[in-house]
């Protein structure tokens, strides 16, 4: 079977519009956000350090393979499996990789638009200047009192789906590029910005220390079940949205170069996020193990202490919204371009319907933090909790392992070596062996660990 040049969603207009496509999709909430609280808890340096190995040996194998898989499919996942799954001759049970990557974004979009809407709220709490020379408890209570209105909180969610909804709906290139294009490198100087705050601050050394400093004695069997989900957050695995956005990259393109820049960006920016939050948590007497909340209390703390906090703060605030935004539009991209092409269906009408769902299912995350923050769903968990924990630590992984599976075991070995244009030798023979071995095992290891965890509670 032949495969086309072109898919019938539209193309980026070059390898580069790619690479800030993807890089958009892989830098969101879970660097800025969720990254500095996770290492936090996590006793910093120990788990940074595994977090880097599971990115460079696990998620950087299968994020090639994932791109090349959409690339040779061109359409939506769901789509392109089957392509894929008819040029290999594998067993039809291969396309769950498309319906699980499907079902994962609508989990993922739910909370994560709600955690968006906290942004925005924060860019006009910032702009209004409620943030000016505030102190570490006030700024606890701000994030408090919001959180206990569902109202409030439904409110900047659905602000956060609007604008997803508006800009996937403008299509590859006229909605996905112009929003990727500006917000990228604006996003990298604000962060470039509130680090230089950070070294000032006067708990940089500690800071650094906290994110570097390791101890073995901290790394546990659940910080690596912890950093390997985040790796596959981080980097939109095991999902469709990869193989989706490999859809539209032209032929021509290095596929393995392209992947380790967009890997090497999203990681910096993990690492500056946290480099720029942690030492303003120490400098003001805070607790870097502070969970969802660290960057809503330590970032307006640090900005409303600046001459011009009011504008810097909106600023970020602003950033980190369009971060979440290039991020959210890839989650919905998978489900949408499948829709699209199934039923011809208008692109704005499918994008509009997918949004309602994704914020009904999100209500159940607005009110874990107010009326049903009671109510557990398993063990201990808040809905909100639950589908964090099912999506980043069972669903992508377990779309990771299938990946490198399929990559590895079904799919022709010419077809791989063609679409990355790879010849025999020490790189690809590194490669395989991450995706048929490393990847699969390391995946599987920590997978049933975590179901045996969720099974015995
Ligand atoms: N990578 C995004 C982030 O770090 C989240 C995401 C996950 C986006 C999966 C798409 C697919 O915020």
């Amino acid at each position: 079977m032949a495969t086309p040049s072109e898919s019938r969603h539209g193309m980026w207009s070059s390898r580069w519009l790619f690479i800030l496509a993807a890089a958009g999709s892989a830098v969101g909430l879970g660097n800025i956000w969720k990254f500095p609280y996770i290492a936090g808890d996590n006793g910093g340096g120990a788990f940074v350090l595994i977090y880097l190995v599971c990115v460079a040996a696990i998620g950087v194998p299968i994020m090639i393979g994932e791109t090349l898989m959409g690339r040779y499919g061109r359409e939506s996942p769901i789509n392109s499996m089957r392509k894929l799954i008819a040029v290999s001759n594998a067993g039809s049970y291969w396309s769950a990789i498309g319906w699980l990557g499907v079902l994962a974004g609508f989990f993922i979009l739910s909370y994560y638009a709600v955690i968006a809407g906290w942004a925005l709220n924060y860019v006009q709490l910032m702009a209004r200047g409620e943030m000016v020379a505030i102190t570490a408890e006030s700024a606890q209570q701000v994030l408090s009192d919001f959180h206990a209105s569902p109202l409030q909180m439904v409110f900047w969610q659905t602000l956060f789906m609007v604008l997803t909804v508006w800009i996937v709906s403008g299509g590859v290139s006229k909605g996905i590029e112009r929003a990727v294009k500006w917000f990228m490198p604006l996003l990298f100087i604000l962060l470039l910005i509130l680090l230089g705050y950070a070294v000032t601050s006067g708990g940089f050394a500690q800071g650094v220390d906290f994110m570097i400093g390791f101890d073995w004695s901290k790394v546990t069997v659940d910080g690596w079940l912890i950093a390997m989900g985040q790796a596959f957050f981080t980097l939109s695995l095991g999902m469709g949205a990869i193989m989706a956005y490999g859809a539209y990259l032209p032929s021509d393109a290095k596929i393995s170069s392209t992947v380790f820049m967009i890997a090497g960006l999203d990681t910096a920016v993990a690492i500056l996020a946290g480099l720029a939050i942690f030492p303003i948590v120490f400098a003001n007497g805070l607790e870097p193990a502070q969970g969802p909340g660290l960057m809503f209390v330590t970032v307006p703390l640090a900005f409303g202490q600046m001459g011009a906090g009011i504008l810097f703060g909106a600023l970020f605030f602003i950033l980190v919204s369009f971060a979440a935004i290039t991020s959210a539009i890839s989650l919905l991209e998978p489900a949408l371009a499948y829709l699209v092409e199934e039923y011809n269906a208008k692109r704005s009408r499918v994008a509009i319907s997918l949004g309602v769902i994704c914020w009904l299912l999100g209500l159940g995350s607005v009110f874990s933090f107010n009326i049903w923050s009671d109510v557990h769903v398993l063990g201990d968990k808040t809905v909100f909790d639950f589908v964090d924990y099912v999506s980043q630590n069972i669903m992508l992984p377990l779309g990771g392992l299938l990946i490198a599976l399929f990559v590895g075991y079904a799919l022709p070995k010419e077809l791989v070596f063609e679409q990355l244009g790879l010849k025999e030798g020490l790189a690809a023979s590194l490669w395989m062996l991450s995706i048929k071995v490393i990847a699969p095992a390391g995946v599987l290891i920590v997978f049933v660990k975590t179901i045996y965890d969720t099974v015995m509670g």
